[in-house]
Formats: structure tokens, C-alpha cells, sequence
């Protein structure tokens, strides 16, 4: 695991791993986000502690203290050992545009968890560009296929009125560096 003091990813962002005291950090940013749906506070402390070998944040220096850059949360699914799968990223609007987010991901699977990793999935409202080509552009630099799948349909959303999800699977990943 990530130790819990930063270590700079070289873009002026400390990444670590995600603890209890990043939880509620976690939600306000997935509220600000203006894309993420917002979960409860408590759920970002599951995430950040029983899923924490699997969850990055990323600090800055110019943010006040207990603000977050960005996160990543993940989790290997239970049915398919080769995966990580990509439940959220978020970055703060102020921090955009910088590859934080593709820092994050290439983090992510170089993880002491993600081993054994050898897909990165994760489902991706057709409707949000940046999120599609964040997730596209994790595979062209890795140097491996995005196959789009079946994922969430609408009618799983219903009786709520929400876009399907479609599901990319990335890889096969060679290793932890971008191709
Ligand atoms: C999606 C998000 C995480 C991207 O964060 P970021 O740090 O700005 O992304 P990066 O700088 O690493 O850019 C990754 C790719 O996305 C593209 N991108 C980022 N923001 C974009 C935008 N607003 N419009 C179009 N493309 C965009 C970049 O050009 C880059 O593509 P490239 O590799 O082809 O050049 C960020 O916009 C965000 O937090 N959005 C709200 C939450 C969300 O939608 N999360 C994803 C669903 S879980």
C-alpha cells in the first residue's frame, strides 16, 4: 500500500493512499464534482478504509488543509480477480486539466492490491467526454485495447431516469508503466 504521507506524482500533487480522515474530504468533493453522483459521507469511509488499499487521494499544497485535489475510488470485484474496477474519480474544478486524474489511474494499478491486476473497468455515462476520454486515454498510453461492453442499462436505473452505463474493460495491462 501507498504509506499515508504523499509521495509527488510530478505534477505538484502529493498521491497517498485514502484513510478514515479523507472520507468526508472524498464526498464534498464527489458534491462539488458537478458529474459524480453524491453517496453518503459514510460511504466514502468505507471506501477510504475497508477498500483503502485500492483508494488514492491527491493533495496540494495550494488547497487548504483537509481539502482534497482529487481521489480514486476502487475495488477489485469479487467475480473477476484480474480486475480493478473504477467506481469514482473525481478531481476539484481548480486542479482539471493537469493529468491529475491520468496520474491517478496509472497509480492505481501499479498498487501492491492491483498485482495481480490485468483490467481496469470501470462504467462511463456516454454523455461525459471528459470521463470517456480520461478512461480512452488511459489505454492508448498503456498501449491496450478499451473494449465497450454491456455495463448498467437504463431500465436497471429504473424507475429513475438515468443514462445507461456502458462498461469499459481495459487491458490486457503488461505492467505498471505506460506503453
Ligand atoms: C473526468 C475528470 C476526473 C478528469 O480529470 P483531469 O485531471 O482534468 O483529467 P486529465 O487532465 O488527466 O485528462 C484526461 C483526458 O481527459 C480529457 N479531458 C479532461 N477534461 C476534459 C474536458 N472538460 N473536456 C474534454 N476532454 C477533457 C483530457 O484532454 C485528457 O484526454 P487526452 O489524454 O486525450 O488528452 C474530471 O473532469 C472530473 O473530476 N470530472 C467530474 C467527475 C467525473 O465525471 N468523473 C468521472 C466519472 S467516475
Amino acid at each position: 500500500m501507498i504509506a499515508p504521507s504523499p509521495h509527488d506524482d510530478g505534477g505538484g500533487f502529493g498521491l497517498r493512499a485514502a484513510t478514515a480522515r479523507d472520507g468526508v474530504a472524498m464526498w464534498r468533493l464527489a458534491c462539488a464534482s458537478g458529474a459524480l453522483e453524491p453517496n453518503t459521507p459514510y460511504a466514502y469511509l468505507l471506501l477510504a478504509t475497508h477498500f483503502a488499499s485500492t483508494c488514492l487521494v491527491a493533495t496540494s499544497p495550494e488547497l487548504p488543509p483537509g481539502e482534497l485535489a482529487g481521489f480514486v475510488a476502487a475495488y477489485r470485484p469479487p467475480s473477476r480477480p484480474d480486475a480493478v474496477f473504477v467506481w469514482q474519480i473525481g478531481v476539484a474544478a481548480a486542479a482539471r486539466g493537469r493529468r491529475l486524474a491520468s496520474r491517478l489511474l496509472d497509480a492505481l494499478v501499479s498498487l501492491p492490491a492491483c498485482r495481480e491486476v490485468r483490467f481496469l473497468e470501470a462504467t462511463v455515462a456516454p454523455s461525459n467526454t471528459p470521463s470517456t476520454r480520461l478512461f480512452k486515454g488511459f489505454a492508448r498510453a498503456h498501449g491496450v485495447p478499451c473494449e465497450v461492453g454491456p455495463g448498467f442499462t437504463a431500465d436497471d436505473f429504473a424507475p429513475l431516469d438515468h443514462e445507461a452505463e456502458p462498461l469499459f474493460r481495459i487491458g490486457p495491462l503488461k505492467g505498471t508503466t505506460p506503453a
